[in-house]
């Protein structure tokens, strides 16, 4: 019979437990996933009992808190702290998300704290991006063109033609679609997953580019796109609000109108 257990050495235990600050009175549980792979040691899970009247309202803020006045050896991405670089993606309460924009009003009475799902982790929240970028440097992530510019200006559109990048130029490449995605997960070798696909799709849907047609060449492939069984985790979970899930059927629906 199929062992489902993890790795004893993967396992999750149970970490330390930092005490609530003397005097305060809005008391908040968080528990932090940690690990670093240099140690040797399992994970844990670190319990943090913040004061909610010294801390602004966001994730991020609890986390920043945690880092400054607490534990120093926490390690986390942040940049923007409003939600527009992606960096400080990660699993939050059971749902990926960005910590600069959920709001602990938002969470449970215990708010879980864990990296984002299936990357191999750097330390602590910070998930490794490298294949995930190399997928997304695969798509050739920039305009294409076959014919010279015009010699009195630049490649223009026209509105119509510009409102087809709404709802893909929005992405902020976080990553938090692809990694809650079960199809990414078990073949994220192969499979370019949500993100980049959605990605994919805004250089297709551009009046400017040329190469439309190469662009869908590459992605028939039963693993790179097919791989897509509209399981729609992807749209559930998008920070933005984008709809990753729409713009990969887009792609499909290219792929065999061009059969026709
Ligand atoms: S589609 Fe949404 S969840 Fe996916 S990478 Fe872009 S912003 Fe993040
Ligand atoms: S810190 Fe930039 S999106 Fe959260």
């Amino acid at each position: 019979m199929a062992d489902f257990n993890l790795p004893e050495n993967s396992k999750v235990k149970p970490g330390k437990v930092w005490a609530a600050p003397v005097g305060a009175k809005r008391v908040k549980r968080i528990e932090v996933y940690r690990y670093d792979p240099e140690s040797g040691e399992n994970p844990r899970l670190d319990v943090f009992h913040i004061d909610l009247d010294r801390c602004a309202p966001m994730v991020l803020d609890a986390l920043l808190l945690i880092k400054n006045e607490i534990d120093p050896t926490l390690a986390f991405r942040r940049s923007c702290r409003e939600g527009v670089c992606g960096s400080c993606s990660m699993n939050i309460d059971g749902h990926n998300t960005l910590a600069c924009t959920k709001a602990m009003e938002d969470c449970s009475e215990v708010i879980r704290i864990y990296p984002l799902p299936h990357l191999p982790v750097v330390k602590d929240l910070v998930p490794d991006m490298t294949h995930f970028y190399a997928q997304y440097a695969s798509i050739k992530p920039w305009i294409v063109t076959q014919t010279p510019p015009p010699a009195d200006r630049e490649r223009l559109q026209s509105k119509e033609e510009r409102s087809k990048l709404d709802g893909l130029v929005e992405c902020i490449l976080c990553a938090s679609c692809s990694t809650s995605c079960p199809s990414y997960w078990w073949n994220g070798d192969r499979y370019l997953g949500p993100a980049v696909l959605l990605q994919s799709y805004r250089w297709i849907a551009d009046s400017r580019d040329e190469t439309t047609g190469e662009r869908l060449d590459e992605l028939e492939d039963p693993f790179k796109l097919y791989r897509c069984h509209t399981i729609m985790n992807c749209t559930d979970t998008c920070p933005k609000g984008l709809n990753p899930a729409k713009a990969i059927a887009e792609i499909k629906k290219l792929l065999v109108e061009r059969q026709k």
